[in-house]
C-alpha cells in the first residue's frame, strides 16, 4: 500500500472527485479526515471507506477561523497531516448571471461584485486557509508533506466562465509560489486539471454543451472521478517524490499545452 500509516486531509470530500479521492487514499492505507460544507455528505463518505480511523468534519473552507478551528481538531484527532487535497470548489456562485450566459452567452457583464468575489472566496481563498493551517503542521512535525490542489482546464486554457477562469489560474499561481517556498522543507505542491468529469459538479452543465466537447475529446468520453483519483494517489506518493510546482491534467487530450 502507497499512504501507509499517512494522515491525509481531502476537502470538500462529500462529493464527486473529493469523496473518490477520500477512497482511493484510505484503499491505499491512509487515514483520511474528510471536510465538506455540508457535513452530512463528508459522514457519508468516511462510512464508505475501507479501514479504521477515518473522520468527518464539517468545515466552510472560505471562513479563516473556521478553517483554523477545523485544523485544531484535525490535529487533535490525528496528531499530525501529512497530506493535503484541496478539491472543495464550486462552478457558480448567487448573483453570477449564469442565467444570462445561457441566454446571451456572455458573462463578465451580468456579473455582480458578490457573485465574482464569492467565487474567489471558496476557490482562491479557501487554498489558501487550508494550505496555511496544514503546511504549520507539516513544519511543525518536520516529516515533510504533500499538497494537490484542485485547478481545472479552465485555468490552464478559460475553458469555462470568467470568474471560475480566474479562481482556477490562480490555484495554480498559488501552487507554484507554495512549491517554490516549502520544497526546501519537503513539501510538495502540485496541482490536477481535471477536464469534463462525471460528477454532481458536471451534471449541471447542459447536455447541449457536454456533447460537443466530448466530440473534441479524442478519448470520447467525460473522465471519471476516479481518474482523478489515481492521479492524486500518485502526487502524494513516493512515485512522485521529484515532482512539485508541476500540474497533471487528466482531460481524455481535450486540452493540450
Ligand atoms: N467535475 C468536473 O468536471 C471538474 C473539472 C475540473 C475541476 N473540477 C474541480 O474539482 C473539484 C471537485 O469538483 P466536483 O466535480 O467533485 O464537484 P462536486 O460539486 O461534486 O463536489 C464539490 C464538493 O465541495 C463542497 N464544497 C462546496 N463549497 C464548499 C465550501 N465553501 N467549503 C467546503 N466544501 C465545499 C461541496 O459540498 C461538494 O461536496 C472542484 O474544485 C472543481 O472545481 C471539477
Amino acid at each position: 500500500m502507497r499512504l501507509e500509516d499517512r494522515i491525509a486531509v481531502v476537502t470538500g470530500g462529500g462529493s464527486g472527485i473529493g469523496r473518490a479521492i477520500a477512497q482511493a487514499f484510505a484503499a491505499e492505507g491512509a487515514k483520511v479526515a474528510v471536510t465538506d460544507v455540508k457535513g452530512d455528505t463528508a459522514e457519508e463518505t468516511v462510512a464508505a471507506l475501507p479501514g479504521e480511523g477515518h473522520r468527518a468534519f464539517e468545515n466552510d473552507v472560505s471562513s479563516g477561523p473556521g478553517v483554523v478551528a477545523t485544523f485544531e481538531a484535525i490535529d487533535a484527532q490525528f496528531g499530525r497531516v501529512d497530506i493535503l487535497v484541496n478539491n472543495a470548489g464550486v462552478d457558480k456562485t448567487p448573483g453570477d448571471g449564469f442565467d444570462q450566459l445561457m441566454k446571451t452567452g456572455m458573462l463578465l457583464v451580468h456579473m455582480s461584485d458578490e457573485g465574482f468575489t464569492r467565487m474567489l472566496e471558496i476557490n482562491v481563498n479557501g487554498v489558501f486557509f487550508c494550505s496555511r493551517e496544514a503546511v504549520k503542521l507539516m513544519l511543525r512535525e518536520k516529516r515533510g508533506g504533500a499538497i494537490v490542489n484542485l485547478s481545472s482546464i479552465a485555468g490552464l486554457s478559460a475553458q469555462g466562465t470568467v470568474h471560475y477562469a480566474a479562481s482556477k489560474s490562480a490555484v495554480l499561481g498559488l501552487t507554484r509560489a507554495c512549491a517554490r517556498e516549502l520544497g526546501p522543507h519537503g513539501i510538495r505542491v502540485n496541482a490536477l486539471c481535471p477536464g469534463v468529469i462525471d460528477t454532481p459538479m458536471a451534471a449541471a452543465i447542459p447536455e447541449a454543451a457536454i456533447k460537443p466537447l466530448v466530440g473534441a475529446t479524442p478519448l470520447r468520453r467525460v473522465g471519471q472521478p476516479e481518474d482523478i483519483a489515481a492521479a492524486a494517489v500518485y502526487l502524494v506518493s513516493e512515485e512522485s517524490s521529484f515532482v512539485t510546482g508541476q500540474w497533471l491534467s487528466p482531460n481524455g487530450g481535450l486540452v493540450m499545452c
